[in-house]
């Protein structure tokens, strides 16, 4: 085949393979829009629940519409005994992304009536998975400590409630006001992998919940969700600020990245880490400061004059696992927690590719050996 003619991009970079109108982004600019509003607008004034009724049904839900969302979501946050007992047999040193995603999938056989174009299937796995990704997340974490989990309360908000069945005890209102906010901040990013994943799983037509596995899956790569993690062991293992310097030579010499820099789309600093900076400093401000932040800034003020030449800059995942820190959650749940909220976006595009579907199936340049006949063993 002659491949000269052929727009062949490793990693379908730059290629556009759907039409969508659920998320902007401008990565010269550093702007995020989601249908339409301004990320900063929506971090400032909306709810994680508001946010994702925006996404999944493309406009700002009425007082009514919040509220029914509102009451649903929390009527359904409960998982069966079946699903916890499940979670029970999983083994405690396993990692929360794979007993999220492991979990998620299992909704599909308790769910099992497929019925994908009728709304209101589509409707109430909207709301079960949304409702009870959280509590997934919860409830590993507990059953990994030996302890049972603990039910969702209705008498708190969406933020609040996971953070107790977390942590076993309600959390200040400081703190679940900036949790919501973070969960608005990851909530969606047009193509990136996980959601890429969403939808070509989506576009087979399978169930909501499997299409939910298929994106956790993809976004507990290190390259992609798992990089806030590492961040923190980066900035752990710089320890101070006075070594930032050294040690980004020493990457930058070994080819290694900087974790939480870099991105496919911007070019300039990704607006979502500039919020996560200042609700990183409103927590710090009311419950103590975090050195860990003060080493990310130098490194952060080092790498730019050398990287940012090069158009990378923080990512959404460079500041966030500090949020998270000083919140107390462990650091192998800031990936879960990514997946809490981008479950939003992922039902979204899972929606819109069910609205205008063509299966996914790109083609590929074959490299491999021409055809050949098959050898008897004493021959080869
Ligand atoms: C997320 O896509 C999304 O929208 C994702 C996300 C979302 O909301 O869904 O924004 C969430 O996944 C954020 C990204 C989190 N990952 C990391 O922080 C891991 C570190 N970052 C890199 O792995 C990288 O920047 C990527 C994966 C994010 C983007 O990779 P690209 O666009 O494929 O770029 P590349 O790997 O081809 O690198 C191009 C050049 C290379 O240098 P050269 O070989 O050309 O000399 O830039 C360099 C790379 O070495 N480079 C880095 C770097 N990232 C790219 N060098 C040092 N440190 C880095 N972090």
């Amino acid at each position: 085949m002659n491949i000269s003619n052929i727009n062949f991009k490793p990693g379908l970079e730059g290629i556009p393979v759907t039409k969508s109108s659920i998320c902007e982004i401008d990565g010269v600019q550093g702007k995020l829009l989601y249908r339409g509003y301004d990320i900063e607008e929506l971090a400032q004034k909306s709810s994680f629940l508001e946010t994702a009724f925006l996404l999944i049904w493309g406009e700002l839900p009425t007082v009514n519409e919040l509220r029914n969302f509102e009451a649903e979501v929390q009527m359904h946050r409960r998982l069966s005994f079946r699903v916890r007992d499940m979670m029970k047999c999983f083994p405690s040193s396993g990692h929360p992304m794979d007993a999220l995603q492991s979990s998620a999938a299992s909704l599909g056989l308790f769910y099992s009536r497929r019925v994908i174009d009728d709304p209101k299937y589509v409707y109430k796995a909207v709301i079960r998975l949304i409702a009870k990704i959280p509590t997934m997340v919860a409830a590993f974490q507990l059953i990994r400590k030996g302890q049972d989990p603990i039910q969702p309360r209705d008498d708190l908000s969406y933020s609040s409630n996971f953070l107790y069945m977390l942590t076993e005890k309600e959390q200040d209102p400081l703190a679940a006001k900036v949790f919501d906010k973070c969960l608005i901040l990851h909530a969606e990013h047009s193509l990136n992998a996980s959601t890429f994943s969403a939808r070509v799983t989506a576009s087979t037509l399978t169930d909501p919940y499997a299409v939910v596995a298929s994106a956790v899956g993809t976004l507990a790569g290190p390259l992609h969700g798992g990089a806030n993690e590492d961040v923190i062991a980066m900035l752990e293992n710089i320890n101070t600020p006075d070594n930032a310097a050294s040690f980004l030579k020493e990457a930058l010499l070994t080819k290694r990245k900087i974790m939480g820099f870099g991105h496919r789309e911007y070019k300039v600093k990704d607006p979502r880490a500039t919020i996560l900076q200042t609700l990183a400093e409103e927590l710090f401000e009311r419950f103590g400061k975090d050195e860990m932040y003060e080493v990310a800034k130098k490194l952060e003020e080092e790498a730019i004059p050398i990287l940012g030449a090069k158009g990378i800059y923080p990512n959404v995942d460079y500041y966030s696992g500090l949020v998270y820190r000083k919140l107390g959650i462990p650091r192998d749940l800031f990936t879960p927690i990514f997946a809490i909220s981008r479950v939003a976006g992922w039902l979204a595009h899972w929606r819109e590719q069910l609205g205008a579907n063509r299966i996914f199936r790109p083609s590929q340049i074959y490299t491999g050996s021409a055809c050949r006949n098959w050898k008897p063993l004493d021959q080869r």
